[in-house]
């Protein structure tokens, strides 16, 4: 009786200490601001809250093979372009992929960027 106690304080630690693991270990849920979702739809009209939910997952997980993620403030407008040209093909996105990452670069800088001079 006096052992089973033991081991059923031990499976709690156990449980406890997996649980904890996991949700440290869980990646920041990403959604977009209203500001973004309606900057998107102003230059995209249609946009899905959900195609910017994927185009921050490519921009995450696909463009960070080889170097790490640019601050999407960082360059001008016509310079994303150029660049999610180049990199598209490295990062061996399809067209639909390549357009969700460009609409949620391109919004995501919007909401930074506060310069008609792009
Ligand atoms: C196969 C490797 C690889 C992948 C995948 C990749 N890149 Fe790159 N990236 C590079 C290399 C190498 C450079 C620097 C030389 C160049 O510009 O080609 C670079 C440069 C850049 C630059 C320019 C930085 C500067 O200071 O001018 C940007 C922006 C960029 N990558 C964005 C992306 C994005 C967005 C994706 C995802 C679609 C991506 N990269 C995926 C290899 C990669």
């Amino acid at each position: 009786m006096k052992k089973l106690g033991i081991s059923l304080i031990m499976l709690a630690l156990l449980a406890n200490c997996k649980s904890s693991k996991v949700a440290t270990a869980a990646p920041a849920a990403y959604a977009p601001s209203d500001e973004q979702l309606k900057l998107a739809i102003n230059r995209w009209p249609g946009t899905a809250s959900v195609e910017l939910v994927e185009g921050n997952k490519i921009y995450t997980n696909e463009c960070t093979q080889c170097h790490s993620n640019f601050p999407v403030e960082k360059f001008t407008e016509k310079k994303w372009l150029h660049e999610i040209d180049e990199m598209a093909p490295k990062a061996k996105l399809s067209p639909e992929q390549k357009t969700k990452l460009t609409k949620y670069l391109l919004s995501m800088r919007d909401t930074k960027v506060n310069s008609v001079q792009n």
